[in-house]
């Protein structure tokens, strides 16, 4: 097993590159601790030294001539986050004759030339992942390529272009035109350089080659992909979809049928009850059908810095260790610890008395709660004259030290017949 540090270099100080630079160094011990891999940022490519950026960087980690990076004997690992096909195809291809592994997130590299990509990577005999190709940052051609090496799939269908589904979403939710949540889309850093590629379905079309390969071991050019994007959706057909109980999300959908495979991006309508309609903003969701497992569905965050970044620096650790020769065979180090008391957590509730349906009861009820800290949400009370009536509250967030102490001193009023229930409520992201 190789020991010592592992030499990255990334390509292109981008939107992306400048997050993997953030987690590399960020989160650099934790890395090592979990994976034994200690990685070194060595260079960073780019064009324009002068460029304002979110991060900077030592003088000496910038390099403007890719063959700097080539002929450093000490960096094992070349991240292609420049996009784009030329230079991009050919700086991997440099990089694994260079016996370098090779991250990239360029799916456009991969639609147009993964053949021969794959073959060279496999000739040279060194790893060349991409992760953070399809579906930023949800781990899915990991789990292609390991966990369900062993299935059948029978089809793949998703929302794999974060920036339509943005746009979509926010035409849909808020009644905005189509140009000025581009806008928005390109800002927050969803968006490709050339915008058009998300618009027009390219950059999904590209992504559903990627998946395809895997699922169905075959490659499938572009060309053969039928192709269309969201230009022409109008916030009256959206209108019109929802009256009519639909979404419309940008659809791209690989199946394998008996006389072959069928490829295609479109918009489509989806019925409002279904998961992908639920799928809302930059994130992308990707089901995969199988003989073996059946339905699994992947949700994410398909774009943006971070979570793109995310997948890149996993597919780094993970070079990393074919590198160190480590493999997956180590398993993780732990130290023991204890979990926090329950008394000191905090959470949101809600709580079903059973009470006696007399004047004053609810005052006497929300004074104890007010007295220990518990600010209610909303109530409930049902029913009328009777011994036992219900009193629902939904609490704020509140301390559950807190929250036990009041409930203990309201089980003890007269009025309050039982403390029936008290149940977490989690509102989600
Ligand atoms: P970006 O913000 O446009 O960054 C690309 C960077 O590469 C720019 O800083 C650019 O320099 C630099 N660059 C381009 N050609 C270069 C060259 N020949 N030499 C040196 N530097 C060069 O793009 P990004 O959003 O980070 O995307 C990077 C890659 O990740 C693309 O393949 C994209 O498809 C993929 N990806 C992006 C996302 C996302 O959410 N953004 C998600 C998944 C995958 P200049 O600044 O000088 O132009
Ligand atoms: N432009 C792409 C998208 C970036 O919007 O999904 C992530 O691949």
């Amino acid at each position: 097993m190789r020991e010592g540090k592992i030499g990255v270099a990334i390509l292109g100080l981008g939107t992306v590159g400048q997050g993997v630079v953030e987690i590399l160094s960020k989160n650099r011990a934790m890395i090592c601790n979990r994976s034994g891999i200690d990685l070194e940022l060595k260079k960073v490519l780019v064009r324009n030294l002068n460029k304002k950026r979110d991060i900077e960087l030592l003088p000496e980690i910038y390099a403007q001539d890719y063959n700097e990076i080539l002929q450093d004997k000490n960096i094992n690992i070349v991240v292609e986050l420049m996009g784009g096909l030329n230079p991009a195809k050919e700086y991997i291809e440099a990089a694994l004759k260079a016996k370098k592994a090779v991250v990239t997130a360029n799916k456009a590299v991969l639609a147009n030339y993964a053949p021969e990509l794959f073959a060279l990577a496999r000739e040279e005999n060194v790893p060349l992942y991409y992760e953070a190709s399809v579906g930023g940052g949800i781990p899915l051609i990991g789990p292609l390529n390991e966990s369900l090496v062993g299935n059948n799939i029978k089809s793949v269908m998703g929302i794999i272009n974060g920036t339509t589904n943005y746009i979509l979403t926010k035409m849909s939710k808020e009644g905005r035109s189509f140009q000025d949540v581009l806008a928005e889309a390109k800002a927050l850093g969803y968006a490709e350089a050339d915008p058009s590629a998300d618009i027009d379905g390219l950059d999904a079309a590209h992504k559903l080659t990627v998946l395809i390969a895997l699922a169905f071991d075959t490659y499938i050019g572009l060309a053969d992909i039928d192709t269309e994007g969201i230009r022409n959706i109008d916030i009256l057909d959206i209108s019109f979809a929802k009256n009519f109980g639909y979404a419309i999300k940008l659809l791209a959908i690989g199946k394998k049928t008996d006389s072959g495979i069928e490829a295609g991006v479109h918009p489509t309508l989806i019925p409002l009850n279904h998961p992908l309609a639920a799928v809302n903003d930059v994130y992308n969701a990707v089901f995969v059908n199988s003989m073996e497992v059946g339905e699994l569905m992947f949700f994410g965050r398909g774009a943006g810095r971070y979570p793109t970044a995310s997948a890149v620096v996993g597919d780094i650790v993970a070079a990393g260790r074919v590198i160190s020769g480590s493999g997956k065979s180590l398993p993780r180090k732990f130290t023991t610890g204890k979990t926090k008391p329950i008394s000191e957590t905090s959470g949101s509730f809600y709580i079903r008395l059973m009470v006696a349906d007399r004047p004053g009861v609810l005052g006497e009820i929300a004074a104890i709660l007010g007295q220990n800290g518990v600010s209610v949400a909303s109530v409930i009370q049902e029913g009328r004259d009777q011994d036992r009536v219900p009193l629902v509250f939904v609490t704020h967030e509140v301390n559950q030290g807190n929250l036990a102490r009041s409930l203990q001193t309201i089980a003890s009023l007269s009025c309050v017949k039982e403390v029936a229930n008290v149940i977490r409520v989690e509102r989600g992201y």
